[in-house]
């Protein structure tokens, strides 16, 4: 058994940033992964030609910004550099080969975590003050019931397993879902020789990548109305009238719906101008499949030799979390809308589940260990408290 103040679950970009802030207010922490290494999405469950979304300056963790060379756009091997000097910076200590099986809270206010060593099958018991939930939002790939998958007579797969299309050379794939994973890997699978489709269900604010960085730079002093009409703008110059291709958008603007229901736009990467040329094809949704045979809402029937389901992910909280109410829904998200979700009650954090990606988890680490370091200052008869911590505490504020 094991004591610390703070234990983290996950390793990811969310579990780093939060191990990294404590440790600049020498609050001690564990971080807990259950994979062989840090940051393990990035390196196992991402697609090769990936690169960050969103510009550089939105995509930093707590004080490290991206050199001055690093491309607007950073590429997946980029980032993964990024993340490896982060954890020797911070001097990050990961205890990998830990699956968090369980976690509650004790009736002393105590958080009591249970992991397996998956290398050695020991179980290993901690104690801490407080838990940061840090296993992401994107932790397990979701497929959605769909009638006759079972028996499908070809290959299927979620797209978090999705490296490249290599070994589907001239053969027929189905994407189901036109998110920026869907999209991309459309692209991607077209670029390899495939013959890519693409089904496009519900009506998708289809941007590029460009567009979605002067937005989120206007929005800095516009109101999200204006910028939406000069966004969607650039979009009809652009991409003219999409509905005859199957693409149709929203009735609200792009960065109004981020705002109200957390969707984001989708990234066009290269995926339009190919529909456009009939080089990919859009299907409504499915409605069955019989054998290879898949059958669409319109009735259309086509052979597919693979599909690929780019149909988002699901937190995996409620697998292990047994005190989850304190802070989680049903759904493993937390219960409070931003910016109130990250803080629950007696001690549990989370970090990561906004919605809103790496600058969301860059604040989600800082509230969080700023919170953490009043809560332990707060236990020290103020006469006691040593006064560098409390100028940490000023410091920690103004940040
Ligand atoms: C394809 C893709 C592209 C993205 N692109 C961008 C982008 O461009 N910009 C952006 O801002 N955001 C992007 N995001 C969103 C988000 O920033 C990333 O998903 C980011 O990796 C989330 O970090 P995280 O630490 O919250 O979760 P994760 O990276 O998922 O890390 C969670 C960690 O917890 C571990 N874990 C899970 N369960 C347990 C357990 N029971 N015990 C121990 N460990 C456990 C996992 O192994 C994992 O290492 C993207 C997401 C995806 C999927
Ligand atoms: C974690 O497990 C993997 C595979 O089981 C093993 O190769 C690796 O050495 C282990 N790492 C640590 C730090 O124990
Ligand atoms: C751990 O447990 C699994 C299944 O329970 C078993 O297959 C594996 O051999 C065990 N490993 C060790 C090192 O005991
Ligand atoms: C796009 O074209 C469709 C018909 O092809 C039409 O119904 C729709 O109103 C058009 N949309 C815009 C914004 O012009
Ligand atoms: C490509 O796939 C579509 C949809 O399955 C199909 O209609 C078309 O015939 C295929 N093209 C080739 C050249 O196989
Ligand atoms: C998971 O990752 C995607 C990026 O591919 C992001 O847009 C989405 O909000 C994340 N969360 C969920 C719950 O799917």
């Amino acid at each position: 058994m094991e004591e610390a103040a703070v234990v983290i679950v996950g390793a990811g970009p969310a579990g780093l940033a939060t191990s990294a802030c404590l440790n600049k207010l020498f609050i001690p922490n564990i971080v807990l992964e259950r994979d062989d290494s840090h940051s393990s999405l990035w390196k196992k469950r991402t697609y090769d030609r990936l690169k960050l979304h969103l510009g550089k300056e939105f995509c930093n963790l707590p004080h490290t910004p991206f050199p001055r060379s690093a491309p607007t756009f950073v590429p997946r091997i980029e980032f993964l550099r990024y993340l490896d000097n982060y954890v020797s910076r911070f001097n990050i200590i990961i205890r990998c080969n830990r699956s968090v099986e369980s976690a509650s809270l004790e009736s002393n206010g105590r958080w009591k975590i249970i992991a397996k060593d998956t290398s050695s099958n020991a179980t290993e018991v901690y104690i801490a003050s407080f838990l940061v939930v840090a296993t992401g939002e994107n932790s397990s790939g979701y497929i959605p019931k769909v009638t006759g998958l079972d028996a499908y007579g070809g290959e299927y797969l979620h797209c978090n397993k999705y490296l490249n299309g290599r070994k589907w050379y001239g053969k027929n794939v189905l994407v189901v879902g036109c998110g920026n994973s869907g999209m991309e890997i459309a692209y991607d699978l077209s670029n390899w020789g495939v013959n890519a489709s693409i089904v496009v269900r519900h009506p998708v604010h289809i941007l590029t990548k460009e567009m979605v960085y002067v937005g989120m730079h206007l929005l800095k002093f516009l109101p999200v109305k204006v910028v939406d009409i000069i966004i969607l703008m650039m979009c009809i110059l652009m991409y003219r009238n999409l509905s005859k291709y199957g693409l149709r958008r929203p009735k609200e603007g792009p960065f109004f719906l981020k705002g109200k229901t957390g969707h984001s736009p989708t990234i066009d990467v290269g995926c339009v101008p190919k529909i456009k040329k009939g080089e990919i094809k859009v299907f409504p949704g499915v409605s069955n499949i019989k054998d290879k045979i898949v059958e669409f809402d319109d009735g259309r029937q086509e052979q597919f030799d693979a599909i690929i389901f780019a149909t988002g992910y699901r937190s995996t909280v409620l697998k292990w979390l047994k005190d989850y109410k304190l802070l989680f829904d049903e759904n493993g998200m937390p219960k409070q809308r931003p910016p109130n979700h990250w803080k629950g009650e007696s001690g549990i954090y989370c970090a990561g589940f906004s919605r809103q990606g790496l600058a969301g988890i860059s604040q989600d680490a800082q509230r969080i260990a700023n919170d953490i370091h009043l809560g332990i200052v707060s236990r020290i008869p103020p006469t006691l408290a040593p006064v560098k911590e409390m100028e940490e505490i000023v410091m920690a504020k103004n940040m």
